[in-house]
């Protein structure tokens, strides 16, 4: 039996049996990073996630490349080296992959997993009163936008590779503990289109609180001088309408809430007895964990950030 779920992830959903599914996802793209290894690993910790973000468990990897014809394959191998090691993390078996020939590097993974077809994850079940998490800091597009122009200092793209190849693993498995139904992965929408993604799913807004926001310290002065990547650009012209930002907000605070993230972090709905808890244990994971914001009834706008901290 074939589950549609169009309106709310990027993975598809095959029921098995009554309490067991495929969960599927495909994900691959153009280098982030110029260090080959690391550029593997994001590609998968990347590919990873939207299985995660569904609370479902990876088990089987096919790797899909383009390489250009008169590349060096050792750079290729390192790729998938860096990729592998995710992957063991993850403990997912690679059973195969395919490679062809284009002018334009690119790298990722095709993921199968499991998931019981009624504990499924989704951004369309946040209630009013919920607390949001975040579990990775933004920035990562303007970073990455950074590295492609040469701006990026050493310590912005170790700290952005880190972030990137970090698999949202502990969290996922973390929330599932928690019983959290609302869920999705931070990615190429940023976390207003994302956010903008859950509120229409689930029929509610949300309010966001600016200062608790958390963000890669480098992306601050990339977003000054305007380092954005097509993708922020795009994100707040589709978006830009359905969010209210505070006035006081600057510019570059404003536009790094429509950052596209690659490999960023899972955004949970949680109820609020048991958010702290929660979050306390993300981050005694090593999990940069914050609430965020909170579900409030729908109002015109999606989604409202406000400049004060919650209280
Ligand atoms: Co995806
Ligand atoms: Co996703």
């Amino acid at each position: 039996m074939l589950c549609s779920f169009a309106s709310f992830d990027d993975a598809g959903i095959y029921k098995l049996s009554k309490d067991l599914a495929l969960v599927q996802t495909i994900d691959f793209f153009t280098p982030v990073v110029d260090d080959p290894w690391v550029y593997g690993a994001v590609a998968a910790a990347n590919s990873l996630s939207d299985i995660y973000a569904m609370g479902g468990k990876p088990l089987t990897a096919l790797s899909i490349a383009a390489f250009p014809p008169q590349g060096d394959f050792t750079i290729l191998e390192q790729i998938m080296a860096g990729g592998i090691e995710k992957l063991k993390e993850a403990e997912v078996h690679l059973l195969g992959g395919h490679t062809i020939q284009d002018k334009e590097m690119k790298f990722g993974y095709a993921i199968t997993g499991t998931i019981h077809p009624q504990r499924i994850v989704t951004n369309s079940v946040a209630r009013v009163g919920e607390l949001l998490i975040l579990t990775k800091p933004l920035g990562i597009g303007i970073i990455t936008t950074g590295i492609k122009l040469q701006k990026a200092s050493s310590e912005a793209i170790k700290r952005v590779s880190e972030v990137m190849m970090e698999l949202n693993r502990r969290a996922s498995q973390i929330m599932l503990r928690y019983g959290v139904s609302a869920a999705t992965d931070v990615t190429g929408f940023g976390l207003l289109g994302h956010c903008c993604e859950m509120a229409a799913a689930s029929n509610i807004s949300l309010e966001l609180y600016f200062p608790e926001i958390p963000v890669i310290p480098d992306a601050w002065e990339l977003a000054k001088e305007r380092v954005f990547a097509g993708g922020l650009l795009a994100n707040r012209s589709f978006f830009g309408e359905r969010v209210k930002l505070a006035p006081s907000l600057k510019e570059e605070e404003g536009a790094l809430l429509f950052d596209p993230q690659t490999s960023g972090g899972l955004l949970i709905a949680s109820p609020r007895k048991g958010a702290d808890r929660m979050v306390s244990e993300l981050r005694r994971s090593g999990i940069e964990a914050k609430i965020i914001g909170r579900v409030i009834e729908k109002k015109r706008k999606e989604i409202y950030v406000r400049d004060e901290s919650l209280t």
